[in-house]
């Protein structure tokens, strides 16, 4: 395990083998969570959150239990976060990732975030383990639905409103995001671990890790022989041999690492 700046041979030394790492790689996993998108302003799931959502844990309303008992202030906490999302920008580590397919090797992107910045940078079809918030379904027949146009963002008096209803059952539309309790939609999840199974370096960015099957990711990888990159604030490496730890934020870390990286030689 290594950290940048620590003592390990030379100051960047975990920097250095993990720029040396991506340049041998072919194949390059991204993996996120919540922190690369802190820096464009979205709340992450296990900070504190402000204004009219003070009193409310975000797990708390992550479930269809809630949804049941009380749907206008899980779908008003969903236009809140939607609303949120269609305000932030990318941040310098969602380009740097988009950037990065530029470089002559295959780049995946794999995410547990429902908001599209990644997309936003660049990155072509990046997966949603956990779904979009910028689609909703039934959540009795579990069609995928159509937001009105007047439910895109929340009343600005923050006032909660009554999900908008299904075109085909009536049924209570819901974000098609996935809950607590719920299954991941099984083919995104199955192409995710095809993919990871076959880097040679995954980066994980700004994820806790204590969601599964998510955070199993970065095992997974590690087992199948790659590298796993770790960019947190905190340290959340397991001391593998094959993991190295950036302690930073993802937007310093990641642009200066990736500009490490040379392109790779085109076969005439
Ligand atoms: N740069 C890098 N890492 C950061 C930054 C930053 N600027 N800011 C915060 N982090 C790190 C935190 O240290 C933490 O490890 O991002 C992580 C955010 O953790 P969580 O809030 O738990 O988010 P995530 O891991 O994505 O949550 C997983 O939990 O509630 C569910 O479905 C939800 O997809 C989500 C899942």
């Amino acid at each position: 395990m290594n950290q940048v700046g620590e003592d390990s041979g030379s100051p960047g030394a975990a920097l250095k083998r993990a720029s040396d790492a991506l340049s041998n790689a072919g194949h390059i996993v991204c993996f996120s969570g919540a922190g690369i998108s802190a820096e464009s302003g979205i709340a992450t799931y296990r900070d504190p959150l402000t204004g009219i959502w003070a009193p409310h844990d975000p797990q708390t309303m992550e479930t269809a239990s809630a949804f049941r008992k009380n749907p206008q202030l899980v779908w008003g906490w969903y236009l809140w976060r939607r609303q949120q999302v269609a305000n932030a920008q990318p941040n310098a580590a969602h380009l740097a990732i988009g950037q990065l397919a530029t470089i002559g090797r295959k780049v995946s992107v794999i995410t547990q975030n429902v908001d599209d910045l990644h997309e936003r940078a660049g990155s072509a079809d990046v997966m949603h383990l956990h779904g979009s918030l910028s689609t909703p379904k039934c959540f009795a027949c579990h069609r995928p639905g159509t937001l009105p146009q007047h439910q895109m963002l929340l009343p600005a008096d923050g006032a909660l409103v009554e999900p908008p209803r299904c075109g085909r059952c009536s049924g209570k539309l819901r974000p098609n995001v996935v809950w607590y309790g719920e299954d991941l939609p099984s083919d995104v999840w199955k192409s995710a671990v095809a993919l990871v199974k076959s880097c040679e370096v995954l980066i994980s960015v700004g994820t806790s890790g204590i969601v599964t099957p998510a955070a199993d990711i970065p095992w997974l990888a590690l087992s199948s022989g790659a590298t796993v990159i770790h960019v947190n604030t905190e340290d959340v490496s397991t001391a593998q041999p094959n993991e190295l730890m950036l302690i930073g934020k993802a937007t310093e870390v990641l642009p200066k690492l990736l500009a490490l990286v040379p392109r790779a030689e085109q076969p005439q």
